[in-house]
């Protein structure tokens, strides 16, 4: 599957580094949420969900997690560990979050409230429910 990530442009100097997210620039949708998970004990594994219609930036704004995502034909497996890049999780892309650092804070930018109605979290669910499945 495509994988898109951002390269987030780093504004650094002496005194550190800066990144921006704007809507309709490096983010490619208007940002109506924002959340982001920390205190993640080891061994803990997040997400097994995929959505309908939101679409999602990630970013490992500290520390690493590995995310697994899905599109219903292929699995990717990669680590999350810059905060100057930003992971684009679509619509219908079953996702899961594990091997979170003791440090990590993942912040995650979003293009819908949160509504519960839009998960899928039965795997078999997702894969009945992709658009243009044959
Ligand atoms: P959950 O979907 O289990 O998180 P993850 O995808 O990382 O496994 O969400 C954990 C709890 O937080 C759950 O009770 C729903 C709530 N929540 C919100 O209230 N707002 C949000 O934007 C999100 C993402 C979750």
């Amino acid at each position: 599957m495509d994988i898109k990530l951002i390269p987030l442009q780093t504004h650094g100097d002496e005194r550190g580094s800066l990144v921006a997210l704007e809507s309709g620039n490096n983010i490619p949708f208007e940002i109506k949420r924002v959340y982001y998970l920390f205190n993640t004990g080891k061994g803990v594994k997040r997400g097994f969900h995929a959505h309908k219609l939101l679409k999602q930036v990630a970013i490992a704004v500290r520390g690493s997690c590995r995310f697994i995502l899905d599109d219903g034909k292929e699995r990717v497996n990669l680590l999350l560990d810059n905060p100057a890049q930003g992971l684009v999780i679509d619509s219908y892309v079953w996702r899961e979050m594990v091997d979170f650092s003791e440090d990590c804070v993942l912040m995650v930018l979003a293009d819908e409230l949160y509504d519960e109605s839009d998960y899928i979290r039965n795997y078999d669910d997702f894969l009945e429910l992709i658009p243009g499945r044959a």
